[in-house]
């Protein structure tokens, strides 16, 4: 679990949940004390509908489209909530360029390819992977590059859009299409953006992940005397403005024959 997560975990009011205790220690940062908008909605939510995984509950935390952590503001950089590579050095992102234009060449030099990021935070990464496709002009002339960015975020793909496009050509949106918006980078390549994976075009494809994959949301199980069990976020029975997991004995049986889930199965159904 990375440093993000676990501080929006302590800001929608589940501390311990990942040290493996079922209620807070009491020495969580006074922030976490309060009772956030966002713990608000979780309360209300398990309140209504029963507990949830810690998947739904990472889901929620991260990318709820109103409160969501990456939604809408922009927590990356030396002002921001923290740090990556990209934005420190700009040797990265040339060092990953060259590696991509060797192994283009490598695979036999395809007509055209894609370069498609997922979660490209402020755009950094490849602003810098296409200042070295610029230099390599000569190598890359016969072949046909586009950019895809896959990215939930409206701030940051804003701001994505202020890095990498050609502010002279406006932007195509519409956000209820797959491609929400489209556009032309400052080096006259072709971009666009989609909220899911599944949506990039099919296509000979360069692949981009870079701080990425820890905040998907992932289901949590624990061996218990009992069998594996999935972990479920609740209120916490002592105290009726926090989240807590809940206790070994009341854990929700993981039954993977039948392919049930807290999403298509009545909360009843999962308990022992
Ligand atoms: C930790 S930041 C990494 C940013 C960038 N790759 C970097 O290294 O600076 C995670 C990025 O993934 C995006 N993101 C988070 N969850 C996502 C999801 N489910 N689908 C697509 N993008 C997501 C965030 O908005 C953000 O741009």
């Amino acid at each position: 679990m990375n440093a993000l997560v676990r501080r929006c975990v302590a800001r929608a009011g589940l501390p311990c949940i990942w040290r493996g205790k079922c209620y807070s220690s009491g020495n969580e940062p006074a922030e976490s004390n309060r009772v956030t908008p966002m713990l608000r909605h979780l309360m209300y939510k398990i309140k209504s509908t029963g507990p949830i995984t810690v998947a739904e509950y990472m889901k929620e935390v991260l990318t709820n489209p109103a409160k969501g952590y990456y939604v809408h503001q922009d927590m990356l950089g030396e002002k921001g909530d923290f740090i990556t590579s990209p934005e420190i050095s700009q040797i990265f992102g040339e060092l990953l360029g060259v590696w991509f234009v060797s192994e283009w060449i490598a695979s036999g030099k395809s007509p055209a390819f894609q370069l498609v990021e997922l979660g490209p935070g402020r755009g950094t990464l490849t602003a810098d992977i296409l200042r070295v496709f610029s230099q390599l002009g000569s190598v890359l002339k016969t072949c046909d590059i586009s950019i895809h960015l896959v990215e939930v975020s409206q701030k940051l793909s804003e701001i994505q859009a202020l890095t990498l496009t050609e502010e002279k050509v406006p932007l195509e949106r519409d956000a209820e299409s797959l491609v929400y918006m489209k556009g032309v980078t400052k080096s006259g390549i072709p971009i666009s953006w989609y909220r899911d994976l599944k949506d990039v075009p099919e296509g000979y494809s360069l692949y981009l992940a870079h701080e990425f994959f820890d905040v998907l949301p992932v289901h949590k199980f624990q061996r218990t005397p009992h069998g594996w069990r999935e972990v479920f976020v609740d209120v916490d029975p002592q105290a009726s403005d926090k989240l807590s997991v809940m206790k070994e004995g009341n854990m929700w049986k993981y039954v993977p024959m039948l392919g049930l889930s807290s999403r298509n199965c009545p909360s009843a159904l999962h308990q022992l």
